[in-house]
């Protein structure tokens, strides 16, 4: 069976710094896959790598039965099949909501007007904004804003979704509508890949969780398992990081040393 994703043995240095250390894993048709890791850990890299916005070092990317890390590979028709959903909703902010959602499917797709427009407005009530059609992006709240952003994806029918932690530049308030959007696609079957720090989604949404740390996989599994029983010390630490920002993470020290080395001088020790 082909693999909506397959990535195997995925390196990506920038210089000497090398960020992506051999990354194997797959993504299966309608499935729903979370990357949980700490800052740095290479987690929008391997997404940026998904859709080679980052070139590769070494290893292969296949989307679709498509190998992008090909040499000859069409990249602009392979990109064509990926929505990608980034942090920062990238809108022109000169352009209304349904001239957003419009113009790549005008520009890349060569959709005319009208069937641009009517998959416009499709899109943009299926993710609840139906009504800021004419509104430009500024007017618009950031979940609003994220939410057109998803619908401009889903306009050009992708078979794959990215989503690079899309609800964290939100106000607490406005995370949970868009959270809901993305409940409801996975519900419809969309494949998707997401980093996100959002547990509860993962947990109830996923099928399943990898968490990364200092550029490789170190464990992949059901959600139940990764976050509920997670069986290494660098995830358990991470986890209890993200669901208690006040903890400290003195313990599980063996085993985070190398990852945690760089981390500031504890308070009083700049005495003198
Ligand atoms: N274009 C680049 N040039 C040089 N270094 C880069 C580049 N992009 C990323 N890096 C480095 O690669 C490492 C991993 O970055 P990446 O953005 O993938 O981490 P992340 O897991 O997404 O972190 P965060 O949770 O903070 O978003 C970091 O050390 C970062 O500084
Ligand atoms: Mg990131």
């Amino acid at each position: 069976m082909t693999h909506a994703v397959e990535i195997k043995d995925l390196h990506k240095s920038f210089g000497s710094l090398e960020v992506l250390k051999g990354v194997d894993f797959t993504v299966d048709e309608g499935q729903v896959v979370c990357v949980i890791g700490p800052s740095g850990s290479g987690k929008s890299t391997l997404l940026r790598c998904v859709n080679l916005l980052e070139q590769p070092t070494k290893g292969k990317v296949t989307v679709g039965g498509v190998e992008l890390t090909d040499p000859d590979v069409d990249i602009d028709a392979a990109r064509r099949r990926l929505g990608m959903v980034f942090q920062s909703f990238n809108l022109f902010p000169h352009m209304t909501v349904l001239q957003n959602v419009m113009i790549a499917q005008r520009r890349v797709l060569k959709r005319g007007k009208q069937e641009a427009e009517r998959i416009a407005r499709e899109n943009l009530d299926k993710v609840g904004v139906g009504a800021k059609c004419d509104a430009y992006p500024p007017q618009l709240s950031g979940g609003q804003q994220q939410r057109v952003a998803i619908a401009r994806a889903l306009a050009m029918d992708p078979a794959l979704m990215l989503f690079d932690e899309p609800t964290s530049a939100l106000d607490p308030e406005l995370v949970g509508d868009v959270l809901s959007v993305m409940r409801k696609l996975a519900q419809d079957g969309m494949t998707m890949l997401v980093v996100t720090h959002e547990m509860s989604f993962a947990r109830e949404v996923a099928d399943r969780v990898v968490f990364m740390d200092g550029g490789v996989i170190v464990e992949e599994g059901p959600p139940g398992q990764v976050i509920g029983d997670p069986q290494h010390a660098r995830t358990r630490t991470f986890l209890r990081r993200v669901l208690d920002p006040t903890y400290s993470g003195d313990d599980d020290t063996s085993e985070t040393a190398d990852a945690d080395g760089g981390r500031a001088a504890t308070p009083g020790s700049a005495g003198g």
